[in-house]
């Protein structure tokens, strides 16, 4: 069977954007070679000329042979850069607009996240629309959504929703019974696989779904122990927790036993995690340095799905929070 990457690159060659993606490739290449083929033969000229200089007179500085040829001024434009046709209007608007492209709504209604930003010109496309103040199909608040947000700004509305279904049939180690939605579920164990395959070892599902009264608890626990201040930076309030979601998954590494999620960390398989999960659909939250904007303290281990199109774009992008990403304001503090 082929890996999630190898399928995913299957799927990539066989969408029918991809025929663009390698047009544009190919074009590139081309122009490149356009250009290549020109300054060898400008290498040439200038080369015959400054032997012919160097024979027949005193030396003359390269600036003088490029003159002498007439190199600067008859550099042609690309052939190919000449041809490339202006956009179709239904192209910029899809572009402007990533709900107006045929079949985005449809896929959303479907509930088919991941195709719906792929039909809408893919991760990136739909990210800087959102950040843009469009794309009103991608709604950020709704719960249900890979690109939802939750934070310490934006609570889940009803703030007691829940996921439906749930899968406990994860295809890892499940430590306390955990549960996950079934797309972030099914991206977990390949995930899980692929680090398996590279050499990197186990990991565990540690804590996943966490219902409004199971975060009330663990808010609890960690205001008893911390203070409320305390608290705030590494538990998130009920309502406001992206376990609530279905799409958190706290791992931990495994070697034989496993370890807890402050070790993560420092194994191969955090190291895994940090370098290679995006590949499958996953970000790490709470990263390192971004405390001001996600509100809360660096979490290798919290792991949130929001599918393999908005992952490669937060990649690519080198983004750090989906808050920065999605152009939102930062949630340091809870406004209520
Ligand atoms: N530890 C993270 C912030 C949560 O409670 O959801
Ligand atoms: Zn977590």
């Amino acid at each position: 069977m082929p890996s999630r990457r190898e399928a995913r690159a299957t799927a990539l060659l066989a969408a029918e954007v991809a025929p663009v993606r390698h047009a544009r490739a190919r074009r590139a290449a081309r122009i490149g070679m356009g250009f290549g083929a020109v300054a060898i033969a400008t290498l040439l000229v200038g080369s015959a000329v400054a032997v012919t200089a160097a024979l027949t007179g005193p030396a003359i500085a390269h600036d003088q042979v490029l003159d002498a040829v007439g190199a600067r001024a008859t550099l042609p434009m690309p052939e190919e850069a000449e041809q490339i046709p202006a956009p179709d209007s239904a192209a910029v608007a899809a572009a402007s607009d990533p709900c107006a492209v045929e079949g985005v709504t449809g896929l959303i209604d479907d509930g088919d996240d991941d195709r719906a930003i792929a039909a809408a010109g893919g991760g990136e496309a739909v990210r800087a629309a959102i950040a843009d103040g469009g794309a009103a199909c991608f709604a950020l608040d709704d719960p249900t959504r890979v690109w939802t947000i939750i934070n310490k700004v934006h609570a889940f509305d009803p703030v007691d929703y829940s996921p439906s279904p749930l899968t406990s049939s994860l295809g890892v180690r499940n430590l306390s019974g955990g549960s996950l939605r079934a797309d972030a579920a099914a991206a977990l164990a390949e995930m899980a696989d692929a680090i398996a395959a590279d050499g990197a070892g186990e990991i565990a599902l540690h804590s996943g779904y966490r219902s409004y009264t199971t975060q009330q608890g663990s808010y609890g626990r960690q205001v008893a122990s911390r203070g409320v201040e305390g608290a705030d930076l590494v538990s998130a309030r009920p309502g406001h927790s992206e376990h609530q979601s279905g799409l958190a998954a706290d791992v931990v590494a495994c070697n034989g036993g496993c370890g807890s999620i402050d070790d993560l960390a420092a194994t191969a398989q955090g190291e895994w995690i940090a370098a290679n999960s995006w590949e499958y659909g996953w970000i790490v939250r709470y990263e390192e340095g971004h405390t001001e904007v996600s509100g809360y303290l660096p979490e290798p281990w919290h792991l949130r799905y929001i599918g393999t199109e908005l992952a490669q774009a937060y990649h690519d992008g080198d983004f750090h929070t989906l808050e920065d990403f999605f152009a939102l304001e930062p949630a340091p503090d809870y406004v209520d």
